[in-house]
């Protein structure tokens, strides 16, 4: 059985102060961990403020920046490496949102170096995948996104694999307040799954959670959640108020 995943991602939303705020509120919800676990990603500059308050109240939620460098260190001015994200406190990366393919043209091959470089460094990794309305409508959303699959994970070794995530995020469903229906989420990540089990076999493919993202919201979440193949959500509007994302966290109480 794997256990659910509800991921919330702040994006560029929340300076340092919001985001000890939200992350304050969301403590202060009443949540059965043994039944969910948790985690949030926001901005770097929080990562560090939101680890500790996470951290110093002793829960077990994960934090997750949003992004990392392939460079492990040097003259690479504005990037940010594992080894840093690390030392805030975080214990997880995201790594190729649509947002980071479409507005800055991170490439598989780019997505896959990050990937390398997180899991060389201990970091766990979000690897996001999805197609576009595009490729949707030429009915090439499962060949796209399991290319996306295959070249995201290139190289990775499957001892590494307990440290992935997969994120299935259909681009069209991102923000827009459309969601896949879950007969079509749950058929992506059935084919997902297959595909992990041809890279590194089925003992390895079962384990590895497959998150849902695009609009969740609390009156969606139950029935995608009921399909055999969607392990969580990968959240971005509605973790951002602490009830809503509560609602989301326990949605099975
Ligand atoms: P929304 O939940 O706002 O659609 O965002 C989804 C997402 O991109 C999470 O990474």
């Amino acid at each position: 059985m794997r256990k659910p995943l509800i991921y919330g991602n702040w994006k560029m939303n929340l300076n340092m102060q919001e985001s000890a705020d939200l992350i304050a509120s969301m403590l202060s919800i009443k949540i059965d961990y043994t039944k969910v676990d948790i985690g949030v990603a926001p901005d770097f500059c929080s990562l560090a403020k939101v680890a500790d308050t996470i951290r110093s109240m002793g829960y077990d939620i994960s934090v997750g920046a949003q992004n990392i460098s392939v460079e492990e260190k040097g003259a690479f001015t504005g990037e940010v490496s594992a080894d840093m994200v690390l030392s805030t406190g975080a214990d997880t990366v995201i790594v190729g949102h649509s947002e980071r393919r479409a507005i800055y043209k991170e490439t598989n091959k780019e997505i896959n170096a990050k990937v390398r470089a997180a899991l060389r460094n201990n970091l766990k990794v979000i690897l996001c995948v999805g197609e576009s309305l595009e490729e949707r409508e030429a009915s090439v959303a499962k060949d796209t996104v399991l290319y996306q699959v295959g070249m995201g994970l290139h190289g990775v070794n499957m001892d590494r694999m307990n440290k992935v995530t997969i994120a299935y995020e259909p681009v069209w469903a991102i923000g827009t307040g459309k969601t896949a229906t879950p007969a079509d989420a749950e058929e992506i990540h059935a084919s997902i799954r297959a595909h992990l089990s041809k890279m590194f076999g089925p003992v390895v493919a079962n384990k590895v959670r497959i998150l849902y993202g695009g609009s969740v919201k609390p009156d969606n979440v139950s029935a995608l959640m009921m399909r055999e193949n969607i392990d969580g959500a990968l959240v971005g509007g509605a973790s951002l108020d602490a009830t809503t994302f509560g609602k989301l966290i326990n949605f099975n109480s």
